[in-house]
């Protein structure tokens, strides 16, 4: 039996045929039908206009730029969150300023917003945008967070890479702010092996996204370039992929949120272990299925649970480091930290691919059990070894 892994790619006879298309049709290149169906479909699903990038870190790149995001400028994001939310940040010269999370939902806390946008406002350093990020596919709370940027003239850019399928009060993750971004990074819900989207409903933005994505070339044959560009296109072939996966967008949705659940009523009867909250304004995908351990009660900390299941032959991850803790930010400026520093010390993501079976999901299960019962110095037997002599 195989090493269980996080979350890996979902993909069947679908995918395959339009990328066999793509083949069959000589389109393998940035542009071709697969790009404008994907991107058509996208916009169907979404309800807003939407461009196929090569990755999601060029959407919040990109997306960053369109919110006119400069040198010297302040950007406010997530500290916990993964590094691509904030190194397009730099990538434009600009400053991030990190701010914590609430314990409710792990995203962006909008008291903390208020505060923060307050005090900076006095000193009349507003930044020029707030990156807000739907963590392991669960959305922020729009709400409150968009009628204080709208208070202050802030637009918002909101990172759904992790939240492809996750809505806040019935409307899609990506669409809640001014622009949104997207991953199809080849762990995500639905992949393209790698890209990304951009969606706003600014159809002007959507053209200079194109435009940008395409190194800015300025109209005419004359390959003249007025402003920088990047080389940040889909290609026809992986948006073939990315047709056949949106397809299965809903049961892929309904199928990590049952491994979610299954994990928690497994484990209903350990102390010290829950599932991420999920609150009540919208669906929470769990994309990826996180835990919060209390190690005196359970048995063990995050670290030593993550070592067993190794042992067990089972990949399980720590929750992102926040980023005022990466060496690359320590000088980042900072606004709290100490409830992203605890998600971050207590939290680990379990197996959750969509493709996970019932059997696998189970040698996860017994081995998270067989952890807390025996203590960190526990060897948890690998399930593998076990499982050949007794078949
Ligand atoms: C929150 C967040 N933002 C941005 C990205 C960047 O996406 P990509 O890997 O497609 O560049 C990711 C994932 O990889 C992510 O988790």
């Amino acid at each position: 039996m195989d090493r269980i892994l996080l979350s890996i790619p979902h993909l069947g006879p679908e995918e395959a045929e339009f990328v066999r298309l793509a083949f069959a049709t000589n389109w393998i290149s940035t542009v071709g039908p697969n790009i404008t169906a994907f991107e058509q479909e996208l916009e169907e699903h979404l309800g807003l206009p939407a461009v196929a990038l090569s990755s999601g870190t060029a959407a919040v790149h990109l997306g960053l730029r369109l919110l006119g995001v400069q040198p010297g400028d302040l950007v406010f994001c997530p500290t916990l969150t993964f590094v691509a939310s904030a190194n397009p940040i730099r990538y434009l010269g600009a400053e991030p300023v990190f701010l914590d999370s609430e314990q409710s939902s792990w995203n962006l806390d909008p008291n903390l917003l208020a505060d923060a946008l307050r005090e900076h406002s006095a000193r009349n350093r507003l930044p020029r945008a707030v990156v807000v990020v739907d963590l392991y596919g669960q959305c922020a709370d729009f709400d409150p967070i968009l009628s204080l940027c709208r208070q202050y003239g802030v637009p918002v850019l909101e990172d759904a890479a992790e939240a492809m399928g996750s809505t806040y009060k019935g409307k899609p993750a990506g669409t809640l702010g001014d622009v949104g971004a997207f991953s199809f990074a080849g762990n995500k819900i639905i992949t393209t092996s790698s890209g990304g989207m951009l969606v706003s409903p600014n159809a002007e933005w959507i053209a200079k996204t194109r435009f940008m994505a395409w190194q800015s070339r300025d109209p005419g044959i004359g390959y003249e370039h007025s402003e920088i560009g990047y080389n940040y296109a889909m290609s026809n072939v992986l948006a073939g992929i990315g047709r056949g996966q949106l397809r299965k967008l809903d049961r892929r949705v309904q199928r990590r949120r049952e491994i979610a659940f299954q994990y928690r009523d497994a484990f209903a009867d350990l102390p010290g272990i829950c599932l991420m909250p999920q609150r009540e304004y919208g669906v929470h995908t769990n994309w990826l299925s996180c835990f919060l351990l209390d190690p005196p009660r359970f048995g063990m900390d995050r670290d030593q649970l993550i070592a067993a299941l190794d042992r067990a032959g089972i990949e399980s991850r720590p929750v992102w480091k926040p980023m005022h803790l990466q060496p690359l930010y320590q000088n980042a400026a900072r606004v709290g930290g100490e409830v992203a520093e605890g998600l971050s010390r207590r939290g680990i993501c379990l197996p959750s691919s969509s493709s996970l079976s019932s059997d696998d999901q189970l040698r996860v299960i017994n081995a998270v059990r067989h952890a807390a019962e025996a203590g960190p110095l526990a060897e948890v037997p690998d399930s593998r070894d076990i499982c050949s002599s007794n078949c």
